[in-house]
């Protein structure tokens, strides 16, 4: 991939962005610029724009004033597409239904699919680096089972799992402690900051709750109203 122009894996430049049918803008003149090898916090209410702001990120959703790019490309254009590939996303919403019977070695092993041709099967290499972030997570014990056998914590690192077995260049996380206890909260939070380091990646979590991660975090974005109110470094 080519290099980026300045460092920014996401940079966001005077961004506007209302949802159809809504007539209040849900993120108002956001600028943000996100640099590789960091791990990115952003915090805010309910209905801060937290959600929004990641699903514009990827171009998902579309500005109506302003500019965002994603790994140096405009979400304008058709190009993203072929960036996205490089990105996970764990939206906020994931449960499988107790019937899903794919087991959690399956499911961590699907995110490998944009980067292979139709023919290409699975491979040793593949199979070492979903067992090396299992272990990372704590899930070793799990990949043989249904991931709709499993608890709501233990499918959240399934999905954590996933997500960062395919390297991206790329991770975002929207409410990833959601329903995990307080030690998996923590071995949660020193994954994805081992994986920054390890990969030179860039990471970012949204969580309206800051104490699992802010220690970890490279930067911290709180968020209200549609708007960045403060961005803390270290
Ligand atoms: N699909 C939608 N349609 C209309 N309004 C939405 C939709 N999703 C979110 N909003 C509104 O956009 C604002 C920001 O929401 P969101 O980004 O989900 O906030 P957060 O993730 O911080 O809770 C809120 O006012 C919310 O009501
Ligand atoms: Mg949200």
């Amino acid at each position: 991939m080519r290099s980026l122009r300045g460092g920014n894996v996401i940079s966001f430049n005077g961004v506007w962005v209302s949802y159809s049918g809504s007539d209040r803008p849900a993120i108002r003149d956001v600028n943000l610029e996100i640099r590789e090898g960091e791990l990115v916090l952003i915090t805010g209410p309910n209905g801060a724009g937290k959600t929004t702001l990641l699903e514009t990120s990827l171009g998902l959703l579309k500005p109506f004033i302003g500019e965002v790019r994603l790994l140096g490309v405009r979400t304008s254009s058709r190009r993203v597409l072929a960036v996205r590939k490089y990105c996970s996303y764990v939206p906020q919403d994931f449960m499988k239904p107790p019937f899903e019977t794919y087991t959690a070695m399956h499911v961590i092993l699907l995110g490998f699919a944009p980067y292979k041709s139709i023919f290409e099967g699975t491979n040793g290499r593949d199979i070492e680096r979903v067992e090396y972030t299992a272990e990372l997570l704590d899930i070793e014990s799990l990949l043989d089972k249904p991931i709709g056998t499993l608890s709501g914590g233990q499918q959240q690192r399934v999905m954590i799992a996933r997500a960062l077995a395919r390297k991206p260049k790329l991770a975002l996380f929207d409410e990833p402690f959601s329903s995990l206890d307080r030690e998996s909260r923590m071995i949660v939070s020193t994954s994805l900051r081992r994986y920054v380091d390890e990969e030179n990646a860039t990471v970012v979590v949204v969580s309206h709750d800051v104490s699992p991660i802010v220690d970890l975090a490279d930067t911290t974005v709180k968020m209200k109203d549609g708007r960045i109110e403060e961005v803390t470094h270290g």
